[in-house]
């Protein structure tokens, strides 16, 4: 472990929760060096919604390595390329009747939410954009502008302007009526916010602490971006490709964003790709205006048909719905009764145990440890991270599933004995 706390850079973060070196893995489990198994309920922050190392991707992968098909393409037209586009039109695009277009940014989800601000400021010619409190759209300056996390904002070292931040309907914003709120933003003339040229959504805030938002209300967003010539871009970068069910996140309220960004498990074998979903009009980009040299990594090209073709073949939908009742009923019978406190929210696999009323950060921090000496892989969200992030692949076999949440459950059990042994000493020491 020397080489690591000698060598990296202090920016590293996960391998602070989880300081083990890691070797291998298949499926949900991760193997560490010394062979030990770890259940992994954190799925590469969403990257892994097909599972490590699948085995029908790998196969795709392996013979196309095998026949030496192209590396690395720039974007220029490729089989891997093209073979891709045809998939995702026909698997994914088609039965949907959605028309887009596609840009290939690199290479990972922030560079697309990048393209996807600049595209919507050139076609509009407005500078504002409107985002939400709780979100998350990556670490580079545009997307981090439309980041609201404030610790993470400082690092940027410049003014991030640009961007007005509205409430989002999460449990922080209770009792307000955030479309009223956005409404009168857009049209009192002393709101003091400018037009803006779009709007950016996550329709699960993931990062921001699995805040759901109601179907209704996506609706009627889509309605006042609509009504006011304002571009709707729906970042599906961590909640899209299966995670809440079906392939996009906001099908489910029957919406059709401007854009739509997509990363993470598009490539479906945690390679970087990142790709920007743009309707045909709005495509006014000059060529070569938003330029990378990792746009479009064709081994990820050939994973992600894969990807598509495994996805429909496995009916992998039905099964991410009934994993869904399972994790939802296990949650609401095995774990909430532990603590009247403690609260859940989800959809699909993404699913978050809110600690903030039981010590927040520090709770849900403890319970994360607790998982990892379990070994299982859990990470946190939300303010003061204090939601406990349950979200494995979509492929996690059913056994694997329930010995995740036990572990869950039982390690929230365990830390909350641990506070109440730690209180009643406290208190019988102030005696
Ligand atoms: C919703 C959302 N958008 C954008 C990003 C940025 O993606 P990347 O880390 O690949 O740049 C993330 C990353 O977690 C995300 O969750």
């Amino acid at each position: 472990m020397n080489v690591f706390v000698k060598m990296e850079s202090n920016v590293r973060s996960y391998c602070r929760s989880f300081p083990k070196v890691f070797n291998r893995a298949k499926g949900s489990k991760l193997f560490d060096e010394d062979g030990n198994a770890y259940i992994d309920f954190f799925a590469g922050a969403g990257a892994l919604n097909y599972g490590h190392n699948n085995e029908y991707i790998k196969k795709a992968l392996l013979s196309y390595i095998e026949s030496d098909g192209i590396s690395h393409g720039l974007d220029m037209y490729t089989v891997a390329k093209k073979e891709f586009m045809t998939t995702f039109n026909k698997l994914i695009l088609e039965p949907r009747n959605l028309d887009y277009k596609l840009q290939f940014c690199g290479p990972t989800g922030t560079n697309a939410v990048e393209a996807a601000l600049k595209l919507a400021r050139k076609v509009k010619k407005r500078t504002n954009v409107l985002a939400f409190m709780g979100a998350f759209h990556g670490m580079t300056l545009g997307s981090l502008s439309v980041t609201s996390g404030l610790d993470i904002r400082r690092g940027a070292g410049v003014p991030l302007g640009n961007v007005s931040f509205l409430p989002y309907p999460s449990q922080e914003f209770e009792g307000i009526d955030t479309l009223a709120f956005m409404r009168q933003v857009l049209t009192d003339d002393h709101s003091g916010v400018d037009k803006p040229a779009a709007v950016i959504l996550e329709t699960t805030q993931a990062e921001g602490g699995i805040n759901v938002a109601p179907t209704e209300w996506l609706q009627e967003v889509s309605k006042i971006c609509k009504e006011n010539d304002i571009l709707l871009i729906v970042d599906d970068v961590q909640v899209g490709c299966g995670r809440t069910g079906e392939f996009f996140s906001f099908e489910r309220a029957g919406i059709e964003p401007d854009m739509v960004v997509l990363s993470k498990s598009i490539s479906g074998y945690g390679l970087p790709m990142s790709l920007l979903l743009l309707k045909p009009e709005l495509d006014i980009w000059e060529p070569g205006e938003h330029n990378g040299t990792f746009r479009g990594n064709q081994m990820a090209f050939v994973a992600a048909k894969a990807a598509l073709i495994y996805r429909e073949e496995s009916k992998l939908e039905e099964s991410v719905k009934e994993k869904e009742k399972f994790i939802k009923n296990y949650i609401e019978q095995n774990i909430l009764p532990l603590d009247p406190n403690l609260y859940a929210r989800g959809i699909g696999l993404i699913w978050g145990i809110d600690c903030s009323k039981l010590g927040g950060g520090d709770f849900a921090k403890e319970v994360c440890q607790e998982c990892f000496s379990k070994n299982m892989i859990i990470e946190r969200a939300g303010r003061g991270d204090s939601v406990v992030k349950l979200m494995p692949a979509l492929t996690i076999k059913f056994d694997e599933l329930k010995e995740g949440c036990k572990i869950v459950r039982e390690s929230i059990e365990k830390c909350l004995i641990r506070r109440k042994r730690e209180g009643d000493e406290k208190s019988s020491n102030c005696a």
